[in-house]
């Protein structure tokens, strides 16, 4: 399974990215917000995608077919590695698929059911994006709905790989994982998560000091 960082900090991406476990970076309007850094959209997108040999999600605000086209092949031309994230409608699936075919990638976003994510495969998205967390939020289960994407996409085999985004703890990725999808993005804190156990630091600090008791 892939492992792509859910942020659009500058700082994180580099210390995540000297971890080399990540392979890519999904991003959305509310996280260049957050970023932090003192730059433009574009230079801060063109940034990000020099800190990472892998593919970058960036998502835009255009809603009509036409601009959402525009939008997609104006970011495309920022970096190589840009894939332009469309939130599902009926103009957004439209857009993919014409997106797709003039060889810009797509991710269709804020998929919240078995249906939408049908759809996203069908026009040919590269990538779907599920939202664990905030299903969870709204009392329903996330999991449920990876596992009923991964289902119908292999039984299919439609194309689209399947993000499990709005991650909020170890235990998602490592039931994404399970389950078969094919890429998890966490945000820095759960990616630092991931390599911590209670049980690693008690061992470290009695294995540290049984060496001392060791006559040298
Ligand atoms: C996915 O690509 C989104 O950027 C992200 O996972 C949303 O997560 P949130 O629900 O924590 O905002």
């Amino acid at each position: 399974m892939k492992i792509f960082l859910d942020s659009a900090n500058l700082e994180e991406i580099e210390k995540a990215s000297k971890l080399k476990v990540v392979d890519g970076i999904t991003t959305n309007p509310t996280l260049m917000a957050k970023s932090g850094a003192n730059l433009s959209m574009a230079k801060l997108i063109k940034k990000i995608c020099s800190l990472i040999s892998g593919l970058v999600s960036v998502e835009g605000v255009a809603i009509k077919k036409d601009e959402i086209i525009k939008e997609g092949k104006e970011l495309a031309k920022i970096a190589k590695n840009i894939v332009y994230k469309i939130p599902i409608s009926e103009d957004g699936l439209a857009a993919a698929y014409e997106l797709e075919k003039q060889g810009v990638k797509t991710n269709i976003t804020l998929v919240f059911s078995l249906s939408q994510a049908l759809l996203a495969a069908k026009v040919g998205a590269s990538f779907v994006s599920p939202f664990i967390g905030r299903l969870e939020d709204n009392g329903e289960d996330g999991l449920k709905l990876i596992e009923e994407i991964v289902s119908v996409f292999n039984r299919y085999q439609f194309k689209s790989q399947i993000i499990a985004a709005s991650v909020r703890n170890v235990y998602h990725v490592k039931k994404a994982a399970f389950l078969g999808c094919h890429i998890a993005t966490v945000p820095y804190k759960v990616l630092t998560q991931m390599y911590r156990h209670f049980l690693t630091d008690k061992g470290l600090q009695v294995f540290l000091a049984d060496w001392q008791k060791i006559k040298k």
